[in-house]
């Protein structure tokens, strides 16, 4: 591999510091992932380098030494947020805390340069920072602003030195809602480093077979199968690398699958494995292990944990004991777990629990699929000729409808203040109203982990909500995260005014799980019957414990999102229709009696709320 022909990623453990790397790759242009202690000559090699974004990096700090070497070199450079200030700092400017932004903003462009090249002048782009440039150095100018409504445009947005060629954007263009943003990293690789693309996906295919070939040796394969796209994938893959006779699969019904999932999963692979498939009904051992729990971390470490303890049970009884663990983990999981050097956790997801962890360290487990996103997985899938209905089916979290269902001790949280959502009123349509819900979730804000509260719209009731009002809401949902503190999510009551609210003390038990898996059947069949599956990348359906109004039942929240690798996402406008038929059907539940519509975009929220 020509280094010169190639670009290096210096991930200082921002969220998307791998997503800059897949951009290019998917491009034809060759990139890698580096660590910023790796030696100054390495970095020498590369056609450019680009630096990503940290979560516990502020440009306050001293300037990292390496990176003050890197930036030294003679070589193109471009950086995201940390990165971009970093830049700035290097050469002369300056930083200050604050004039936060979160989601989407828009960037106009205000000066030309090479790296904007064919790209209109105002566009939209993804934002998570806290820290701003304020002032750049000799050589250096400003060619973008962002704003977002109503708001002062943030300066420096976008600043280059075409003679040095060093480039910062505060910004992620990696993202797919940056609606430029490839465009952007393209023109770096060719206009600005000069590189040619000549990287493709089948010879990533051919490395990928003969790299499980030398892991593997003559062992055995042993692969936990949820049916979700990634196993099925993995499934695949380990079979035309291996042949069949060295891999085994095992689903584990959870109890927290959807309807009817287990069944049709153990269709699937039934047919193609024969005796190499087994099933186990270990739902009570994941319920009874829940009971009493509410916080997302524990719940999350719980299941995970339990997965291992099924798993090695199961592969003792069938003398399997010695063989590999391959896992589908893909790498969201592993950087939302916090398992990449800086990145934070976020959420820890089931396949990077600690027992799993120590697994891993006594090199029990592959995971072939660990560097790559969703897309990639379905990119890699269509190669192998899987069909493209399992391939493009809505993804499913392996802790599955548990972290849709939230459970709670029956407490306000102690950071609770109904008064923030005075702050909201400015930006509020007529008739509408705010309260604060006295029930957390998990969220994602500047590469950390937020755990902060929702802000509920109301009263409206679903008949007067009108396409045009949906898209107003939309619009709004940057100036109130940004503006409103302590919150992280948005939603909209689609049962019209709210009544008094609080917290209700249930958890995770039998009657609860059955009532989320009909809620989340009955959307599903709808979203079918309407031809909107493809409407939506994922539908998390959730149960929240809060009290509505006097008879104390409680609230489901629909969460439709838009995204291509789920690090950020959209919220998609779906037809009003579509709504009514879910409020219609939800409302005849027992113990439902409020419905909402999330309207968050992650970040600040995450896709599932815990
Ligand atoms: P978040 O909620 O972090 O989710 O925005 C991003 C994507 O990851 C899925 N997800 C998981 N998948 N194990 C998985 O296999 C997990 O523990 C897990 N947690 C979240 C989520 O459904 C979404 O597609």
């Amino acid at each position: 591999m020509d280094r010169k022909n190639s670009l290096a990623v210096i991930d200082f453990g921002g969220q998307y510091a791998h997503l800059i790397a897949t951009k290019f790759r998917n491009n034809g242009y060759h990139a890698e992932i580096r660590n910023p202690e790796d030696p100054i000559e390495l970095f020498a090699e590369y056609g450019g380098v680009v630096i990503s974004g940290s979560p516990n990096l502020s440009a306050f700090g001293e300037e990292s030494g390496s990176l003050s070497m890197v930036l030294d070199l003679p070589i193109p450079a471009l950086g995201f947020c940390y990165g971009h200030q970093e830049i700035a700092k290097h050469y002369g400017g300056e930083v200050i805390r604050g004039k936060q932004e979160f989601g989407p903003a828009t960037l106009q462009i205000v000066s030309e340069s090479p790296i904007f090249h064919g790209i209109p002048l105002k566009s939209t782009v993804f934002m998570s920072h806290g820290d701003t440039v304020c002032k750049v150095g000799e050589g250096f100018r400003e060619i973008g602003v962002s704003f977002s409504e109503g708001s002062e445009p943030h300066t420096f947005a976008a600043i280059a030195d075409d003679t040095r060629k060093r480039y910062g954007f505060q910004y992620h263009p990696e993202v797919d809602d940056s609606e430029y943003g490839e465009a952007m990293l393209l023109n770096f690789a060719s206009h600005i480093c000069g590189l040619t693309p000549d990287w493709n996906v089948t010879s990533s295919l051919t490395e990928r077979m003969e790299s499980i070939r030398r892991q593997v040796g003559d062992r055995t394969v042993f692969l936990l199968v949820s049916g979700g796209v990634d196993s099925t994938v993995l499934g695949e893959l380990l079979i035309r690398a291996l042949s069949a006779e060295k891999v085994h699969l095992l689903h584990v019904d959870t109890g927290f699958m959807r309807e009817g999932e287990s069944h049709a999963v153990s269709e699937i692979f039934r047919r193609q494995c024969q005796d190499h498939y087994h099933v186990v009904d270990a739902s009570a051992l994941f319920i009874e292990a829940l009971q009493g729990v509410s916080a997302p971390e524990e719940k999350r470490n719980i299941i995970g944990e339990a997965f291992v303890t099924v798993c090695e049970e199961e592969m003792a009884k069938l003398d399997l004991s010695k063989a590999l663990l391959a896992q589908g983990t893909i790498y969201p999981d592993t950087v939302e777990s916090g398992g990449e050097k800086r990145s934070k956790v976020i959420k820890t997801h089931h396949n990077r629990v600690r027992l799993m962890e120590e697994m891993i360290q006594r090199g029990q487990v592959i995971e072939p699929l660990a560097d790559l996103y969703k897309k990639e997985v379905r990119d890699l899938g269509a190669a192998l000729g899987i069909p493209r209905e399992l391939l493009d089916r809505h993804p499913f979290p392996g802790p599955g409808l548990a972290v849709r269902l939230l459970a709670s001790r029956g407490e306000t949280p102690s950071f609770y203040d109904p008064e923030i959502a005075r702050h909201a009123v400015p930006y509020l349509p007529e008739g509408v109203s705010a309260t604060i819900l006295p029930i957390p979730s998990v969220g994602v804000k500047a590469d950390l982990r937020s755990y902060e509260l929702p802000l509920m719209l109301h009263g409206k009731p679903l008949s007067e909500i009108t396409d045009q009002f949906q898209t107003t809401i939309f619009s709004m949902v940057p100036s109130l995260v940004n503006k409103v503190e302590g919150i992280n999510r948005v939603l909209v009551s689609l049962t019209g005014s709210l009544p008094r609210v609080s917290p209700r003390q249930v958890y995770m038990d039998r009657h609860r799980i059955d009532l989320l898996r009909r809620a989340d059947h009955m959307v599903n069949t709808i979203l079918g019957e309407m031809g909107l599956m493809k409407a939506v990348w994922q539908f998390p359906v959730v149960l929240v414990p809060l009290n509505i109004g006097e008879q104390g039942r409680e609230m489901i929240v629909l969460r439709p999102v838009s995204t291509v690798r789920a690090m950020t996402c959209t919220v998609p406008l779906l037809p009003l229709a579509f709504y009514e038929r879910c409020v219609e059907a939800l409302l005849t539940l027992p113990d439902v009696g409020a419905v909402a519509l999330d309207v968050t975009t992650k970040p600040p929220g995450t896709i599932e709320w815990e």
